[in-house]
């Protein structure tokens, strides 16, 4: 860690001291196909279950693992519930971002007293293999923090969970962590979530990106980057930017009715070998124009990594004075063009490949054009 950061994450407060992401959950309309998409084409295994046979009559979900990552896909059983307004509302999407804290009391104290509005007080769920304290507060749109204390809880995810043993288990793909989950939110917004996460949750702001950093000839946005005190938890907030043409923040906020998660970015030791086993199994991803790597090596300098394979990829490169990053972009994952994935290897680099946003963004708009949405 540079001395910049370090100085920026001792800023972060220490009141809200977070381990790690919990779990990500998505409320999904079909969370039995859901599951079975995460599972082949990104490599989650199959960890624990609840729904009917279990005793909840009003939703089912399914929670995957690979390695540190733990997302559940949740749908709902009947009709006019949170749940399935959220879903009329939003599509699939990222519902809650759940935070690992050893006090998910104080952890609701102190944000609440600080001006979070409370989405569930502190309640206890408990079961033979233990005691698990879940509290929340909610953020940008209709997007949730829940806080997660399971220090005294040995079961396989939650109380309510059963063990999930399925006969289709296929293989993981070298996923590790979250890596950042980035906001979308509206126009002239992203200073009043800077402040929140600043005032609210004790963040830093780590970068700023304004719209000269993240512009093409037709769109533009702008992004803070805010973390947490040891740098576990980052939450880059981006909000449009005045261009000739609307861009893909204004494009997501009209399909998802508002602000909410854009990406998750989940790193990999290797993304050659990450990026390959997805491609295989059918996950599309953004392509760059192959010009882009004539000119990598004089931009990046020397990397381990072989150029050309690389370019067949479609994987971008970029350098920081710490090191190096790898990383790609999925298209969306469901129909509208909302959520979708970021595939990172750092070599060094803590940064965020603003040496990509050109390349990246003009691949998004050709996307968009497709999508008759660049106007
Ligand atoms: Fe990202």
């Amino acid at each position: 860690m540079g001395k910049e950061q370090k100085k920026i994450f001792s800023e972060a407060q220490d009141f809200l001291p977070i381990n790690g992401t919990d779990y990500v959950e998505f409320y999904v309309g079909n969370a039995k196909q859901a599951a079975h998409f995460y599972k082949t084409a990104f490599g989650f295994q199959s960890l624990a279950y609840s729904g009917l046979e279990t005793g909840d009559s009003t939703k089912t979900s399914y929670v995957l693992v690979q390695d540190k990552i733990r997302i559940i896909l949740t749908t709902p059983m009947s009709g006019n519930t949170e749940i399935e307004n959220h879903i009329l509302k939003h599509g699939d999407g990222v519902k809650v971002i759940a935070l690992w804290v050893d006090n998910a009391t104080k952890a609701w104290e102190e944000t609440t007293k600080r001006g979070a509005k409370s989405y569930m007080e502190p309640s206890k769920l408990e079961d033979e293999n233990g005691v698990v304290i879940r509290s929340g507060i909610h953020t940008y749109g209709d997007t949730v923090h829940v806080f997660v204390e399971r220090h005294n809880y040995d079961g396989i995810f939650l109380p309510g969970f059963e063990k999930w043993d399925s006969t289709y288990n296929p293989s993981s793909i070298g996923l590790k962590y979250i890596d950042h989950m980035v906001g979308n939110v509206g126009w002239n917004e992203m200073n009043i979530w800077e402040d929140f996460y600043k005032n609210v949750m004790g963040f830093a702001n780590l970068i700023t990106f304004d719209d000269n950093d993240i512009s093409t000839k037709y769109t533009a946005l702008m992004s803070k980057v805010m973390t947490n005190g040891n740098g576990r938890i980052k939450f880059p907030i981006n909000e449009p930017a005045k261009g000739a043409k609307k861009s893909q923040i204004e494009e997501y906020l009209e399909f998802y009715n508002g602000p909410g998660c854009q990406h998750i970015a989940i790193a990999t030791d290797d993304i050659i070998k990450t990026v390959t086993e997805m491609n295989a199994r059918g996950v599309e991803f953004l392509h760059v124009p192959k010009t882009y790597y004539n000119t990598v090596t004089n931009r990046v300098g020397k990397i381990d990594e072989e150029i050309a394979k690389l370019r067949d990829l479609s994987i971008l490169v970029d350098r920081d004075d710490e090191g190096y990053l790898l990383q790609i972009f999925t298209k969306p994952v469901e129909d509208r063009p909302t959520l979708f994935f970021e595939i990172i290897q750092r070599k060094g680099a803590q940064s965020f490949g603003k040496g990509n946003f050109k390349a990246l963004f003009e691949a998004i708009e050709l996307e968009q054009q497709k999508r008759g949405t660049l106007i």
